[in-house]
């Protein structure tokens, strides 16, 4: 890459004034002067970014701006002779991701791990989840940051996808308004969000490569309306486009996503960047209006100096990009000379982890035995994941977190006892494992030294469960009040899930078997916590442990979440966001997935376009009906449903009504706690269009949801939900449009999409909204309809 030389006037000439506003003195940039004063070379420098260590060549400029946040994922090109300063660019979505140690310097810039983004959605609480954005928006802004590249909300389409975990939902209206809660959160400390990755990345095998084949109604309908709701509701700062190509067109390279739906239908002002080293032609990006190109490779830069000398690339074009970087570097704190302390107030936000936790965890299953009695004090304590608590999931999703409160440290913490003969055996057991699972990696890193730092950063395998004989298992029975079995899962960026990964090993299955067998023997219970950031198989063992609670990758607080809910301090109030099918197979989408197969892992997109299907290109052959929209469209058994989970109290649905208020609808429903705890109730609302089957609908749709607040044993109350006529509208293809077909409509109000508590019913006028008709499907598909 060419170094830009910019001699120039000072930068006081350009940088402009600083204007008064109630926030205080806000410095501008005085645009018209800089881009006077660039040349194409500067230009081109600009949209693209600082370049990557030991991937981009482009150390040099890295030099300068790496020292800057260290361990951060990017910067902007600073224009330092006009004044013009590199910002920066930091993941990820369960908490600022930087180094937590520098060279030469004695402090630490550990961040909070929160949970992960399914559980956050799990909470079905979009204050409190504004509230998690709030705090990790904080140690964004004084750790230095600029923008932060969250929150990730693509659709969960395949329980294998080895990223679901960042995800909130198979449901577009739970992923964007989750999404714009924390956008919201994180933005009020005047610092930038990137909604990623926009759009349908809904898997890492040969995710630089793989061409999505979807329809225009699908994807209208899941694939881009969580990112519609979000971005009209929270105004992100940036966008990140995804790696994969859609239809035939990289998502950056489009045109019609960046533009024409994004800007043109959506009314989108902020700017637009790559994935890291995503798409392939800079002058093409530019010309789509993918305005930044991160982390930056010496190609793109030639692409688009070239592609504005031949005449490919407009320069009027290549300006705009310029301008809408400008205007994000000037809202950066960095620009308005924010003084960050290095000093996040981490304690705080220990605390907002530990509680967001407790409230997005999901109980499966609880035979009395949840809380736990009074009379319960020694816990026996199985599964390697009780010790070693997972916090999240790997890759640009982790965060450097000072610690993680195991299970184990947890139960210690709420007064509980746990036998220190079963920690020794399990500590011992884990690190033999752990060397052993280290130095395969090592041997294997060394073999393939081209992609030893790939093996590096991947996920850990988990070792097999530890096992204990019939007479350990009954003396330890003979001490311990109830046993608790966790079961971990964990993944990351690059890979997706393989089967083996959902359904139970042979390891997990005879530990769960034997201790359900020997301690209900012995008159005691079992309850198995969830460690996971996916879905696992269930349906063939639910039935043994008497309580199942789904702890999520519940971030740095886990094990003191997890004890919170345990012992009652909080009443679970988590519903999944996502069904929970028998099988995965059992998922349509199934058909069309890459399972088991090679990763193909392509660091910096210099592949080609291959033609393996499910690898090289995806048919989305189950078209709208994702998640519950199939399930319940389809009459196929489940193992939970979408919307599902339990409490320690019971509620009464009662009073539900609806009343047309101008082009709306408002309905109502009244909740009572019937129970003995106090507790939280999700309450969901489903549509159902007439004559659903026959127009190919699903059978129901999530359109708004609402939270109660704590209520007290006996308390009620009242909960709204507002659906826009507009909302009930389908996307048709042939008018390129989406329309509301006139009609009786019924509302369901349910505790779960198979709960239904309240069925009401409304008529309906019919209504079109014109759409520009693009991203069309380039080939044939077999797709599923009704
Ligand atoms: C991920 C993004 C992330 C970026 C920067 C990519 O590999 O897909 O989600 O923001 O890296 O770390």
């Amino acid at each position: 890459m060419k170094k830009s030389f910019i001699l120039l006037a000072s930068a006081a000439l350009v940088v402009g004034c600083a204007t008064a506003d109630k926030q205080g003195p806000k410095n501008t940039i005085n645009q018209e002067e800089v881009m006077s004063k660039l040349t194409l070379e500067d230009k081109a420098h600009f949209v693209i970014g600082t370049g990557m260590a030991g991937f981009s060549g482009n150390d040099a400029v890295i030099g300068a701006t790496r020292s800057l946040v260290p361990g951060a994922a990017g910067t902007t090109y600073p224009l330092d002779t006009l004044g013009i300063p590199a910002v920066v660019l930091a993941d990820g979505p369960a908490g600022l991701r930087i180094d937590a140690k520098r060279q030469g310097d004695s402090a630490t810039y550990y961040c909070t791990h929160f949970p992960i983004g399914t559980l956050l959605a799990s909470t079905w609480n979009t204050q409190l989840i504004e509230q998690v954005g709030q705090a990790i928006g904080e140690e964004v802004k004084e750790y230095g940051a600029d923008v932060l590249l969250a929150p990730a909300l693509n659709i969960m389409r395949n329980p294998l996808c080895g990223r679901n975990f960042e995800y909130y939902s198979e449901d577009p209206v739970v992923a964007g308004k989750s999404a714009a809660a924390y956008i919201t959160g994180v933005q009020k400390n005047d610092v930038g969000t990137s909604i990623k990755h926009f759009a349908a990345n809904n898997q890492e095998t040969n995710r630089m490569n793989n061409d999505a084949h979807i329809s225009q109604r699908a994807l209208r309908e899941i694939y881009l309306k969580g990112f519609e709701i979000a971005i009209k509701e929270s105004a992100p700062w940036t966008v990140m486009t995804s790696y994969n190509y859609i239809n035939g067109v990289y998502t950056s390279e489009s045109k019609d996503l960046v533009t024409t739906i994004l800007r043109d239908e959506w009314g989108y002002q902020g700017t637009v960047m790559t994935d890291w080293f995503g798409g392939k032609d800079g002058a093409k990006q530019m010309w789509a209006g993918n305005d930044m190109l991160q982390p930056g490779k010496a190609e793109q830069f030639d692409s688009i100096v070239a592609g504005v000398k031949s005449g490919k690339l407009a320069e009027a074009d290549l300006d705009r990009s310029v301008q809408r970087i400008l205007n994000l570097v000037e809202k950066s704190p960095r620009y308005q000379g924010y003084k960050y302390s290095n000093k996040p107030d981490l304690k705080a936000h220990a605390a907002v982890t530990r509680q967001s936790a407790a409230e997005g965890m999901v109980l499966m299953k609880n035979n009395q035995a949840l809380p736990f009695a009074k009379n319960i004090k020694n816990v026996a304590l199985y599964g390697n994941t009780s010790y070693d608590f997972i916090a999240g999931g790997t890759g640009s999703g982790n965060v450097n977190h000072a610690y993680v409160v195991s299970l184990l440290d947890g139960l210690k913490n709420g007064g509980y006892t746990v036998s220190d003969e079963l920690k020794n055996a399990y500590t011992t057991y884990a690190a033999d494992c752990k060397k052993a699972i280290e130095a395969e990696i090592e041997a294997a890193a060394k073999k393939d030294p081209k992609n030893a730092m790939l093996l590096r950063f991947m996920p850990r395998p988990l070792p097999a469960e530890k096992q204990f004989s019939a007479d350990e298992l009954t003396k330890q029975a003979e001490t311990a009040d109830v046993a608790v079995i966790t079961l971990g899962r964990i993944s990351g960026e690059f890979m997706d899930r393989k089967a083996a990964d959902f359904n139970l090993s042979d390891s997990e299955r005879q530990l769960l078997q034997q201790v359900c067998d020997v301690y209900h023997k012995a008159g005691k219970q079992v309850v198995v916590l969830l460690n996971i950031g996916g879905v696992i198989e269930t349906a063939s063992w639910k039935d043994l442990p008497d309580a199942i609670l789904c702890a999520w990758q519940a971030g740095q607080e886990g094990g003191n979440s997890v004890v919170d809910v345990l012992s009652g301090k909080q009443s679970p109030s988590g519903k999944f966001t996502m069904t929970w099918p028998v099988k995965f197979t059992d998922a349509y989408s199934s058909k069309n997935f890459p399972i088991d197969q090679d990763p193909k892992i392509d660091m910096t997109n210099q592949g080609q376009k291959g033609n393996v299907k499910n690898v090289d290109y995806t048919d989305y052959e189950e078209d709208i009906y994702v998640g519950y929209r199939y399930f319940d469209s389809f009459d196929v058994p489940v193992s939970y449903p979408f919307g599902y989970g339990l409490s320690y109290t019971t509620f009464e649905y009662s009073d539900a009504k609806i009343a047309e208020k101008g082009d709306a609808y408002e309905i109502s429903v009244t909740i009572k706690n019937t129970g003995k705890q106090e507790g939280k109730e999700v309450v969901e609302l489903y549509i159902s269009a007439p004559d659903n089957k026959a127009a190919n609908k699903p059978a129901k749709e999530l359109k708004a949801y609402a939270k109660t607040k704590l209520l007290a044993p006996d308390e009620t109350e009242t909960v709204t939900m507002t659906v826009k006529a507009a909302d009930l509208a389908s996307f048709d293809e042939a008018a390129s449009a989406w329309v509301v077909a006139a009609g009786e409509y019924q509302f369901l109000v349910g505790a779960s999409a198979q709960d239904i508590k309240a069925t009401l019913k409304a008529n309906a006028k019919t209504q079109q909204t014109k759409v520009n008709n693009v991203m069309k499907p380039q080939v044939q598909m077999n797709l599923l309809s009704r």
